[in-house]
């Protein structure tokens, strides 16, 4: 089957990986020359991934017969609509159900209009009137832009936003950007990742895992595009309860059922729930209409049963629950990126790493947005490697990524602290102190 997958990142390493153990002709679009995803494919068109109509030509001459999209703009940007237009299935929603992600704003109502559990409480402002009013009956509150950010658009109050009028200013500054902003109460607790696949009827869930949005150690510094993730063998995480997982796939049930009768279409894709656990249970802080990046590198690796086949399903609308089969191991990614990233980026850089080393530790290393030229890798102004230890607990998984992250050299930083025994504990700690 020939398959196109659209993204340069290590999420779309993982995705190519996971199809390149089927039957498939594997082409890519990507903007950048990413040496993980080249070895796997047959073609390559180096193009910005939101160069809709380009892609569907090329996509139409290649006579591909499935796309699967990575990142979260070509989805704003309508390829799976021109895709589907002539003829070619897609892993992904269409712009109109992309508004899970793209549009913050729209989430909330569905799930007020529908009455989905884990709502927050929220309002729309397309201006600053009753806007400090709103802010302090919240008290504690988060803005969120209403566009795409690279996962960047949202500031907690008390975190990112030291005043009501830090908050109005972010806010304001939103508003001119996407002409409207959300804000909504301040959940307390521990969130995670579920990443379900959608044939816009049935869903199925993946292995939790949770993220590390802050650029440096110990959850400090500006928020990034997700600095390194973990996992554990149970397929939940320590510090949630027993229940947890099904209370977030029920309201990821939910979500495509309404989606299906808010747009009248069926949502074919991945739906990826952030969630929160709270004293009050789980809550949704966000939905994203594509694997989450790093935590596609805690889930691909572990699929047992064949990717292409759950795709399959998915544009078939014959999904079932027992088609995902996932190792019972944990796993732990710590990204390398360049210095500067979360501020300003150094571009360029160069970056020496041994595959062979990496692979001799037993960990799995996945190019993110680098550059390869003439055997060299470069980085970008995003992420640049992402590195996987998979063992049967999170402690052996974290050393075996901390042996190879180590070996990886140049002008890169990464968060040692993801995963380890220290980090869990006080995660651990901090929900029991919430829960109890
Ligand atoms: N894990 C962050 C993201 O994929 O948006």
């Amino acid at each position: 089957m020939k398959i196109l997958v659209v993204g340069g990142g290590a999420r779309e390493h993982a995705i190519t990986e996971a199809l390149s153990k089927d039957d498939t002709t594997i082409f890519a679009v990507m903007k950048n020359r990413n040496p993980g995803i080249a070895k796997y494919c047959e073609d390559i068109l180096y193009l910005a991934e939101t160069e809709v109509e380009k892609i569907t030509d090329w996509a139409s001459d290649k006579g591909i017969e499935m796309v699967i999209i990575g990142p979260e703009g070509p989805l704003e940007a309508g390829l799976v609509d021109e895709l589907l237009e002539v003829g070619i299935p897609c892993i992904g929603p269409t712009k109109e159900l992309a508004r899970l992600e793209t549009s913050k704003a729209f989430t909330r109502g569905l799930f007020e209009k529908y009455d989905i559990p884990g709502n927050a409480k929220y309002a729309v402002f397309h201006n600053l009137d009753g806007m400090r009013d709103w802010m302090e009956r919240l008290g504690e509150y988060v803005i969120k832009d209403d566009g795409l950010c690279g996962g960047k658009g949202v500031k907690l109050s008390g975190e990112h936003l030291a005043t009501i009028d830090d908050g109005l200013k972010y806010a304001e500054e939103c508003i001119l950007k996407h002409g409207s902003v959300v804000i909504e109460e301040k959940f307390v607790g521990e969130e995670f990742s579920l990443q379900a696949l959608s044939d816009g009827h049935t869903v199925i869930g993946s292995p939790l895992a949770q993220d590390h949005k802050r650029a440096y150690e110990g959850d400090t510094g500006p928020n990034t595009g997700g600095m390194g993730s973990y996992s554990d063998s149970d397929h939940s995480l320590p510090f949630l309860r027993p229940g947890d997982y099904e209370e977030a796939l029920a309201i990821t049930q939910r979500a495509c059922d309404a989606l299906r009768e808010e747009c009248g279409t069926p949502y074919k894709g991945v739906m990826y729930g952030g969630f929160i656990a709270t004293k009050d249970g789980v809550k949704c802080v966000e939905f994203n209409a594509r694997f989450g990046d790093p935590e596609a590198l805690n889930v691909l690796p572990l699929l047992e049963s064949s990717f292409l086949k759950i795709c399959q399903a998915v544009i078939d609308g014959n999904l079932t629950q027992d088609m995902a089969v996932y190792s019972n191991k944990a796993t732990v990614c710590k990204y390398i990126v360049p210095k500067g990233y979360g501020v300003k980026s150094l571009v360029g850089a160069e970056v020496t790493l041994d595959e062979k080393f990496i692979e001799e530790q037993g960990a799995k290393l996945y190019y993110a947005s680098v550059n390869e030229e003439n055997g060299k890798v470069y980085t970008t102004g995003s992420r640049s490697l992402g590195v996987i230890g998979i063992a049967d607990t999170i402690n052996e998984a974290e050393r075996i990524c901390e042996r190879a992250v180590n070996s990886i050299k140049g002008e890169v930083f990464m968060r040692h602290d993801i995963g380890t025994p220290e980090a869990l504990e006080k995660r651990i700690n901090r929900m029991r102190e919430i829960r109890d």
